[in-house]
């Protein structure tokens, strides 16, 4: 289906409703215009005329002329809802709301193809960095080693502005809110929930693996000790908070969102402030680095533009790689991590959930931490993960198979 002159819906003028209207003004080769926005709160004063604006969602997806809907609300269930609606109604769909994604992914791959009609979301992995697509289009699945990346923009911006910056934590966080690039609820963004959900997308398009949010082990920044924070300067190391997809030698797949001790010379440790980097490793290609602004109103919008431009000419996601024979599954119980584990005086570690334990250091002053070897999913299952005053951080490593691969001789 060819769209040259797009009518667009849009749902939502906050940081990046107003931030694509802004960019649309100024693209006006595009021939993209938005012909009605639903928002919610009837007090707020609008930047633009009263006309324009609708607090009933069905204005816009029962209008004919509007062909594109465009949902940009903070709200996850009830953009399922919108965007359910506007794909059965035929109308082509963008989205930034990863959540949203994360959770109905099968759902949504389900109804376009059903439909015909697509379904696009480029701003929702790592905002303006091209990756989605990229991944959909130019990596084929055979290659592709792993990617790992910053993928939240506000938990990078909260570490750069706690080490580089010596903030504390409330105020870095703070901060990131006021300019914009922190989830509605942040405990979306410091608990790992978004990296995660972001990660629920790459594996979708890397590997071609459905998984569901819950099904990935994820640690946010709340729990990073003082312990560990000088653990990592003791070592010349940066903490970052990495997702990782890694294809497994044995088959299968390994995913995690970790706080992660990052070398120096690392392409991650580079990535400052609210800037997202994903490493991709291929057989062939060897590591290709996208570098980018990972929040933001014009950084978000930017992907949305790119997305309705994709549509003028008929793109939609092929999902080619789900329906490839042979894709990859997850495979936690098959990987393995090194972790540094920080606690406290109420909960420990459990020794015997390590395959290996290297260090252990127990000091009424220092405070006490361990560091070693453990499986993914013997990690996520571990109640002491989430217990008061423990912290869990990986070591600047991989994961890695389980068990070790033979090396081939040549
Ligand atoms: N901010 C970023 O840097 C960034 C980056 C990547 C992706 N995203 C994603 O982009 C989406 C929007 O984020 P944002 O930062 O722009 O949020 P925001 O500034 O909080 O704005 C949210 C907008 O959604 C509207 N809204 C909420 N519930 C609604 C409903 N039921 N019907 C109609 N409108 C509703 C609000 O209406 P009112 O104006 O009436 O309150 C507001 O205009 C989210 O999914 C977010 O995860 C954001």
């Amino acid at each position: 289906m060819t769209r040259t002159n797009l009518h667009i819906g849009l749902f939502g003028f906050g940081v990046v409703g107003q931030g694509l209207h802004a960019v649309l003004e100024r693209t006006p080769g595009l021939r993209a215009r938005i012909g009605r926005i639903a928002v919610k709160n009837r007090q707020k004063h609008r930047s633009l005329p009263a006309g324009l604006f609708t607090f009933d969602k069905n204005d816009l997806l029962a209008d004919p002329d509007l062909t594109v809907i465009v949902e940009l609300i903070d709200d996850a269930d009830e953009a399922y809802l919108i965007v359910k609606e506007a794909l059965w109604r035929g109308k082509a769909v963008v989205t930034a709301n990863k959540k949203m994604l994360a959770e109905h992914l099968p759902e949504l791959i389900e109804i376009q193809r059903q439909t015909g009609t697509p379904l696009l979301y480029e701003a929702a992995a790592c905002a303006s960095l091209p990756v989605i697509r990229n991944l959909e289009e130019y990596y084929d699945t055979d290659l592709l080693e792993s990617v790992e990346g910053i993928i939240n923009g506000s938990t990078n911006y909260i570490l750069t502005a706690m080490s580089r910056d010596g903030q504390p934590y409330a105020a870095a966080l703070a901060r990131a809110q006021e300019l914009g690039f922190a989830e509605s609820n942040p405990a979306l963004d410091v608990e790992g929930f978004d990296a995660r959900n972001k990660l629920v997308l790459l594996l979708a398009h890397a590997f071609g693996a459905v998984v569901a949010p819950t099904d990935l082990l994820a640690v946010g920044i709340t729990g990073i000790s003082e312990r560990a924070t000088a653990y990592a300067r003791e070592q010349g190391l940066i903490i970052k908070l990495v997702a990782e997809a890694r294809r497994l030698p044995g088959g299968g797949l390994a995913a995690a969102v970790l706080p992660t001790l990052v070398r120096p010379g690392h392409e991650l440790a580079g990535v400052h402030d609210e800037f997202n980097g994903l490493v991709m490793q291929s057989g062939f290609a060897d590591r290709q680095f996208f570098l980018g602004r990972g929040a933001g109103a014009f950084p978000t919008a930017s992907a949305v533009l790119s997305d309705l431009s994709a549509l003028t000419y008929g793109y939609r996601y092929a999902y080619k790689k789900i329906h490839q024979h042979a894709h990859l599954a997850l495979a936690p119980d098959a990987a393995e991590v090194d972790v540094l584990v920080t606690f406290g005086t109420e909960a420990a570690p459990d020794k015997a959930d390590f395959s290996a334990v290297h260090e252990e250091l127990r000091s009424a002053t220092r405070g006490n931490y361990l560091t070693g070897t453990i499986g993914l999913g013997q990690l996520a299952r571990a109640a002491w993960l989430r217990a008061p005053g423990v912290g869990v951080v990986r070591l600047a490593a991989p994961l890695r198979a389980a068990v070790a691969v033979p090396e081939l001789v040549a």
